[in-house]
């Protein structure tokens, strides 16, 4: 760029001048494009759901959505909490919605429970991660990205009546930073009107004193500040999940039928489910889709790259340069690669030098061992011999008795023929 264009760049007008249009120019239409194109694309919704084994979190969601996941049931005896992330492509009207369900499957069924966020945390952060690694490529493609993201945490506590478990505190002290955190109550027709009441108080005094966040309904536009302050004031919804339909007048409905009668899930006396369907969905979809990005994601990502070394300028310094983080970034690199190599190298050659004396010193053993053998094996070959020379001793000793008691046999019996032919001539 000539210096020239860079100055004129440089003298921007601070204050835009406002001027009338003589006519319909056609820019308010702008809004309108935006629609057009954002229903043509088609939008993208992640629900956490967290919460212990058979708290209702399935029934719930097929309750939220009008429709049957057909999920699996967890089983209570999982060695850790795992997540597992479902999506399914939804349409109403001609919206298209790709929705993933994330359950935290076994959580609260370990024996020790300290670690039982981590991976609900390393799950959300894995997905900040992917992002940021699409956005920082040399050739993105955010349009038709698969955002991952968790757009909202449904956290189910178990109606107890009593207060918060420390399981609950702990999680969701460790989670309020990453997603939007929305308290509910889970299965609320079992705990009877003045408790809910009583437990509602208690769950949020508990959530201030211990500094967990959760997710405020925004009161900024003021289309939805009214009945979003309204629906403020009254978290954590206490809800009832149910997708059977019971005929309550002449109307099927979607119920839980007891003995004693029937909880409708829909009948805002019963329980909160509809105040939090308005709010999930109806209200506050895009809010919790547009909070991931502007204020978690942001955080994330702020952190991420301040530790891969890259600050923001101030309003009077230099502007700041990529060019010389990557440089500087790269040296310490590669100085903690030398270091490293260094240390590596150095390892391996005092690990030689052990591996050597103690090779040296097997061979000196067997060395000795060898000399031992030898010796003895000197010594019984001796022995052996003084032994051969012995037998052999002894066996010529009685091959000459032998001979000599043969000799005076045929001796005795040489002087005794005579005799008998004398005494054979008389008769
Ligand atoms: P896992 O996925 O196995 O952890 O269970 P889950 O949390 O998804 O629970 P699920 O929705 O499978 O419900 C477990 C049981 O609780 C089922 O028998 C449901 O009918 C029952 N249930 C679900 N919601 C409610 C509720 O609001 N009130 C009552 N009383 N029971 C409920
Ligand atoms: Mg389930």
């Amino acid at each position: 760029m000539a210096a020239t264009d860079l100055e004129r760049c440089s003298n921007v007008d601070p204050e835009p001048r406002s001027l009338s249009l003589g006519g319909h120019v056609g820019f308010d239409s702008l809004p309108d494009q935006l629609v057009s194109k954002s229903v043509t694309q088609g939008f993208s919704f992640n629900i956490l759901c967290v919460g212990e084994t058979g708290i209702g979190k399935s029934t719930l969601m097929n309750t939220l959505f009008n429709t049957n996941f057909e999920t699996e049931e967890a089983s209570h005896h999982e060695a850790c909490v795992r997540l597992r992330p479902q999506t399914y492509d939804l349409q109403e009207s001609n919206v298209h919605l790709k929705l993933t369900i994330v359950d935290a499957v076994g959580f609260g069924d370990q024996i020790n429970k300290d670690e039982s966020y981590r991976p609900i945390v390393d799950y959300i952060d894995a997905q900040f991660e992917s992002y940021l690694q699409e956005e920082l490529k040399i050739r993105r493609s955010l349009f038709d990205y698969h955002d991952t993201r968790v757009h909202v945490c449904l956290y189910f506590i178990t109606p107890t009546g009593h207060s918060l478990k420390s399981l609950d505190l702990v999680t969701m002290k460790k989670l309020d930073s990453k997603v939007n955190i929305i308290p509910i109550i889970a299965k609320a027709d079992t705990i009877s009107k003045s408790e809910l009441h009583k437990f509602k108080i208690k769950i949020m005094g508990e959530l201030v004193s211990n500094g967990v966040q959760i997710y405020q309904f925004p009161t900024d536009d003021e289309a939805v500040a009214e009945i979003n302050a309204v629906m403020n004031a009254h978290l954590p919804f206490a809800v009832v999940g149910s997708t059977e339909e019971v005929k309550v007048g002449n109307k099927l409905v979607r119920a839980r039928q007891y003995p004693w009668g029937v909880v409708q899930v829909e009948n805002e006396n019963h329980c909160d489910f509809v105040k939090l369907r308005e709010m999930l969905i109806r209200v506050n979809m895009e809010d919790l889709r547009e909070q991931t990005h502007t204020r978690h994601y942001e955080l994330y990502r702020r952190c991420k790259l301040e530790e891969m070394g890259f600050q923001d300028s101030d309003g009077d310094s230099q502007p700041f340069s990529l060019q010389e983080t990557y440089e500087a970034k790269r040296k310490e690199f590669l100085s903690e690669l030398q270091r490293k190599e260094e240390e590596m190298r150095q390892m391996f050659v005092n690990k030689v030098k052990e591996t050597e004396l103690e090779l040296k010193e097997k061979e000196r053993e067997l060395h000795e061992k060898f000399e031992h053998l030898k010796r003895i094996h000197q010594e019984e070959k001796r022995k052996v011999e003084e032994k051969r020379r012995e037998l052999e001793e002894e066996s010529s000793a009685f091959s000459r008795r032998k001979l000599e008691a043969l000799q005076s046999q045929a001796l005795q019996a040489t002087s005794q023929q005579p005799l008998r032919k004398d005494k054979d001539k008389k008769n």
